[in-house]
């Protein structure tokens, strides 16, 4: 089995008046474990069914290997897909579920034996063949799904949603295992989601949806990192957004910036950007220290500010801080529970605090020319 590149060119999809698909052009790498993540509604659904070739574009291209796929009826693209129901027949048992697309090719029954046995093992259910779907649990029934997605070696397997329906430990049991049948088969995978942690913690690369638009594509690493615009901010991950003003351009592609209510800060400069610019700060709450003590021995490229526990949430392996600033201005800082040798004191609702961080981890995400 081997992958297939998946490049999707100017693509355009309007149900009547109501455009669900935006110049959408993507590039997906041969045997690439491809995320498409966004809220629900954004059109990642629609972007797959295309590429599935359920849905016709308005406008654009999908090519599979370089080869145009519009034309190409869904059953004779080499692309399968999982659903989010496990769509499996009832009243056959997951031998014959999974057997199901080689039976109507006409493959004989030696080979589909052989066949279905090497792919029960491939999800791990080696010994379930004879049973009915109602007896297996929602992790095994999707297996059967993705064995059976699986059977006729497509190039591109597409998954829209796949482990929403189970609980949370079992879906990330479940992308463990996708992430290995995806080690082991090779072929491309591109995965639909709205769950950025699913994203991020499986994919080789992801792209981001809003609005029937891509807005960003790169490594999880990146994606959360390097988030390109406030929407990719907000969506993947908790994060603090200040509205401010540059009033320095610094050495070391650094900036100060104004922030009202606060005071300078000063941030990362990875965007061109001038005194006077209004723009729009980010800082993951977990980049952020916290302690009832100032930090007497920071250098020049931390920022330090004093501030009031307003509000403390427990959750077992960390508490987050709202931290409230000039009485004004809430900083959320997540912190681990480390304390296996320091004494650091207990820090409790309304104490004194001093936060801190690296003007690395303080980034703009927009800039605005007055
Ligand atoms: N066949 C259709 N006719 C009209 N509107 C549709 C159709 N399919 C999807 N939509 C609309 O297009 C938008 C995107 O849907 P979808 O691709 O399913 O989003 P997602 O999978 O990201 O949740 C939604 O507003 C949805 O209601
Ligand atoms: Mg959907």
């Amino acid at each position: 089995m081997k992958g297939s590149q998946v490049t999707i060119k100017n693509v355009e999809k309007y149900f009547g008046d109501f455009h669900v698909i935006k110049n959408v052009s993507l590039e997906i790498n041969k045997g690439e474990f491809y995320s498409l993540l966004g809220p629900s509604g954004c059109g990642k659904t629609t972007l797959l069914r295309i590429i599935a070739g359920f849905e016709e574009p308005t406008a654009g291209a999908a090519l599979l290997d370089g080869r145009d796929m519009i034309p190409i009826a869904a059953n004779r693209r080499p692309v399968n897909t999982v659903f989010q129901t496990y769509a499996l027949f009832p009243h056959m048992t997951v031998f014959e579920n999974v057997a199901f697309p080689l039976r109507l090719k006409k493959t004989p029954n030696g080979v589909i034996r052989d066949k279905v046995q090497r792919f029960l093992e491939l999800v791990k259910l080696p010994n379930e063949g004879k049973k009915l779907p109602a007896q297996l649990s929602g992790g095994q029934k999707q297996r059967v799904a993705i064995a059976r997605a699986l059977i006729n070696e497509p190039s591109v397997l597409l998954l829209d949603e796949p482990l929403s329906a189970l609980d949370a430990k079992l879906r990330q049991h479940m992308l463990i295992e996708l992430d290995s049948i995806h080690d082991a088969i090779g072929i491309t995978f591109i995965y639909v989601t709205h769950d950025q942690q699913e994203a991020l913690s499986v994919s080789d690369r992801v792209a981001v949806m809003n609005e029937g638009e891509i807005v960003q594509v790169g490594t999880p690493f990146e994606i959360y990192e390097s988030p390109s615009t406030p929407f990719v901010a907000h969506f993947i991950g908790e994060t603090n957004y200040f509205g401010g003003k540059v009033t320095e351009i610094l050495e070391e592609n650094r900036a100060r910036v104004e922030i009202p209510d606060v005071g300078p800060i000063i941030v990362d400069r990875d965007k061109p950007m001038s005194v006077g610019d209004s723009v729009k700060v980010t800082i993951r709450p977990e980049k952020i220290r916290i302690s009832t003590e100032r930090h007497k021995a920071l250098d020049d490229r931390f920022n330090q500010l004093e501030g009031e526990v307003d509000e403390l949430i427990y959750s077992g392996f960390q508490s987050k801080f709202f931290v409230k600033v000039n009485d004004r201005v809430v900083f959320r800082v997540f912190k681990q529970h480390v304390r296996f040798f320091t004494d650091e004191k207990a820090i409790n609702w309304k104490d004194k605090v001093y936060i801190w961080w690296h003007d690395n981890d303080s980034f703009i995400v927009e800039v605005e020319e007055p």
